[in-house]
């Protein structure tokens, strides 16, 4: 048995008595079932879990069941997850939820492989549901048990390395708790999140591994996990129009496929556009600008793409395009819009206060 394996079963035993005293309280660890592990773990899939919570507990008041969610009105459930990003997780989500539904009578497979071919759900997802929803000897490993497993054992092999990642995997699979499986993924997760946390900043004297850490012994806890593949995001300038008439602002929908599909934005045009390529813009539309409100620079970024967007907040008047939707506040409650462009929407606020 390797050296790595060896090292990682000793964090069994005092990794589940820490959890057993300092696990998170979690609504889906008061009330486990397949359909909320699996809800909470792709919500949890890029977000943290503070801003996860109140997620949560809307969309289990909204879709209490497996078969609920199949049969959701897709703008209601765009609109419960607006702010939480990532949009095709929700999508995938209502598509796994359809086949749960209709190919297995609306019980949540316990398979880790069937888990595994459900839309949205990677090895890291599939290994969290079938070991705590299903006491199933899978690990589930993320960025943040990838962080604890470098650190315990040594290892400075790349874990941004897709060969690296698999090699960690399996030593977990052959060093965790085969008792309480379920338990020993989500304390490694805890342990993660709340000590031995990314940057220079681990808690290592709260620590149930302080002994047994190769990192801390050898004090460079900072320089593992080593992650040395550096992604390049791509930019990408666009000029915003935030349009107002009346009490409405002009909103459309994004095609229905591609980055934040379905969603509804304001009009926008690639580029950075100065005031009179706007104004030629907005002819082109068929509006005409009333007044010139302010212009702004805003930035977005995603996780592959980086938006430098120049906004003109201006009143209008006249339809645009046959596509538009002039909606007004009780409208746009309605109409899912994704942060990149709802962050703008305060400066429509505040151009209106400014005014007063
Ligand atoms: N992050 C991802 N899954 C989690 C879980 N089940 N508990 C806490 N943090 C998590």
């Amino acid at each position: 048995m390797s050296d790595e394996i060896e090292k990682l079963k000793r964090l069994s035993a005092p990794l589940l008595a820490w959890y057993d005293v300092n696990r998170r309280v979690l609504p889906w660890r008061d009330e486990v079932s397949a359909y909320r592990t699996w809800v909470s773990e792709i919500m949890l899939q890029q977000t943290r879990v503070t801003a996860v919570l109140p997620y949560f507990a809307r969309f289990m008041a909204a879709f209490p069941t497996v078969e609920a969610l199949a049969a959701a009105d897709t703008e209601q459930l765009m609109k419960l997850w607006e702010g939480l990003g990532y949009y095709s997780r929700a999508r995938n989500l209502q598509k796994a939820a359809q086949i749960v539904a209709e190919q297995y009578g609306g019980r949540f497979p316990d398979s880790y492989e069937e888990i595994l071919a459900l839309p949205g759900v990677g090895d890291y997802t599939a290994g969290a549901i079938a070991s705590i929803a299903f006491g199933q000897v899978v690990p589930a490993v993320d960025g943040n048990v990838l962080r604890v497993a470098a650190r315990i054992t040594g290892s400075r092999l790349d874990v941004l390395d897709a060969k690296n990642k698999k090699l960690f995997r399996s030593w977990m699979a052959q060093a965790m708790s085969a008792d309480r499986p379920g338990d020993y993924n989500q304390a490694l997760m805890d342990l993660g999140a709340t000590v031995c946390l990314p940057g220079g900043e681990p808690l290592c004297g709260g620590c149930p591994a302080r002994d047994l850490c190769a990192a801390r012994r050898e004090g460079c806890q900072n320089e593992l996990p080593v992650r040395t593949k550096k992604r390049e995001k791509r930019e990408e300038h666009l000029t915003v129009f935030l349009l107002q008439r009346q009490d409405a602002v002009a909103l459309r929908q994004r095609s229905k496929a591609g980055l934040l599909a379905g969603l509804w934005e304001y009009p926008h045009v690639p580029g950075t556009l100065n005031e009179q390529e706007a104004a030629d813009r907005l002819t082109e539309w068929g509006v005409t600008p009333l007044r010139w409100e302010k212009r702004l620079e805003a930035r977005h970024e995603f996780t592959h793409i980086r938006w430098e967007m120049t906004c003109y907040v201006l009143r209008v008047r006249g339809d645009g395009p046959a596509d538009w939707r002039w909606a007004d506040g009780e409208e746009r409650q309605k109409l899912a819009v994704p942060s990149a462009f709802a962050r703008l929407t305060q400066e429509i606020h505040t151009t209106e206060k400014e005014r007063e």
